[in-house]
């Protein structure tokens, strides 16, 4: 039996939403299925304003437009990330400044940020990697301290917390996916959550291509027109439709996640112990989600050893991401500040495997314990 990286959740009940939404007629953005999914995440998250996007690309380009990156300004992130965290920045004329990473969580390194900040500096993006919280008390201390925003990168983090805040409501915005390989899911899908009220009104006119259409639609005014940039960043209602079936099921997809995440934990304690293989380390200020279950390898050619094993037990496990530093876009539109040891180390050794609803964990490490003692 094959076993697949990854497998769609499907609670059953996406189908039916989706028919209503046709038979309501009401397909385009903003609908009943929109206003019940704003509802849900700012009713978890105490966020001032949800809303849905495309994608949590679209919900850090909308946040770029916010921030009012201007070409030059530069934007503190780690290397150790998705290409949107950096390109978002870009597309304004923005320069990413990549610094290192923590080697425990694998979260941006808080203690450089301060030696990367400049006076073109205007934000900094954490990314909560695998779900997990970066030290948003430091991040936003030092925020505060030079007056710089923070737009947090929750793409992985729906369902997590920091000192029980839930991720993406921390920092003055926060981006969520619902890609189809995250925890909750539409296929493509996100939101941005507006945290600071400064931003709210201007978000709802850059989400609908730089007009007040949000306003005329709530009858606030008797036109619309064209007020600022913008585009077209809103989902129509198939998706919504869609995403609302899995925030109903979101308690129970987590609790089933989190199991699938504790059977690997355990199961891989004795090879931790052996040093075999580096687990993943969760601080205690942090809930997590069980957004993915990474292992360290010893090396490059140890994890592709376990790859290439597992491929032929029919397990596929994949590795992500290549530095942004490292990559044709990063060194052409981004630059560095100090050394990325950690980043290049850990990125070259660490291995993803299947976690999705349904997943045998006993299946993938009986495969698992053939492939990474070293040969
Ligand atoms: C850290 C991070 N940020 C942003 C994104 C982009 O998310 P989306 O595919 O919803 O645009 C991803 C995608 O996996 C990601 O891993």
């Amino acid at each position: 039996m094959n076993i697949p990286f990854n497998k769609p959740y499907m609670t059953g009940k996406e189908l039916f939403y989706i028919a209503k939404a046709h038979f309501n007629f009401i397909l385009a953005g903003d609908g009943p299925f929109t206003n019940y999914c704003h509802s849900w995440i700012e009713a978890r998250t105490g966020t001032k304003k949800a809303l849905l996007t495309h994608s949590c690309t679209a919900a850090l380009e909308m946040s770029a437009i916010l921030a009012n990156i201007q070409p030059g300004d530069e934007i503190i992130m780690p290397s150790y990330t998705f290409v949107s965290t950096a390109n978002a920045f870009v597309l304004r004329g923005g320069i990413p400044v990549f610094i290192d990473i923590c080697p425990d969580t694998l979260n941006i390194d808080a203690t450089l940020i301060e030696a990367a900040i400049t006076p073109r500096t205007r934000a900094i993006v954490p990314v909560h990697y695998a779900g997990v919280s970066c030290d948003m008390d430091a991040i936003m201390a030092i925020a505060e301290k030079y007056n710089l925003l923070v737009i947090e990168d929750a793409a992985h983090g729906i369902m997590s917390t920091y000192k029980d805040r839930p991720l993406g409501s921390i920092g003055h915005m926060g981006c969520l996916s619902f890609h189809e390989t995250k925890n909750i899911i539409s296929g493509e899908g996100g939101a941005l959550l507006i945290n600071d009220e400064r931003f709210v009104e201007r978000a709802e006119i850059i989400r609908e291509k730089g007009t007040n259409r949000s306003q005329f639609s709530r009858g606030k005014l008797d036109q619309y027109t064209w007020c600022d940039i913008g585009s077209s960043f809103l989902p129509g209602e198939i998706i919504a439709a869609f995403l609302w079936a899995q925030m109903q099921e979101a308690v129970e997809i987590t609790k089933k996640r989190l199991a699938i995440w504790d059977a690997y934990h355990e199961g891989l304690a004795a090879s931790e112990a052996a040093e075999v293989v580096r687990r993943p380390v969760i601080p205690g200020l942090c809930q997590h989600n069980a957004h993915m279950y990474y292992l360290l390898s010893h090396s490059l050619a140890h994890r592709t050893s376990i790859i290439e094993l597992m491929r032929q037990q029919g397990v596929n496990t994949v590795f992500h991401y290549v530095p942004l530093h490292s990559s044709p876009g990063g060194k052409r539109y981004g630059r560095t500040s100090g050394l990325l040891t950690q980043t290049d180390e850990l990125a070259a050794r660490l291995l993803r495997l299947p976690l999705w609803v349904g997943v045998d964990t006993k299946e993938v490490l009986c495969r698992l314990a053939l492939a990474i003692y070293p040969k």
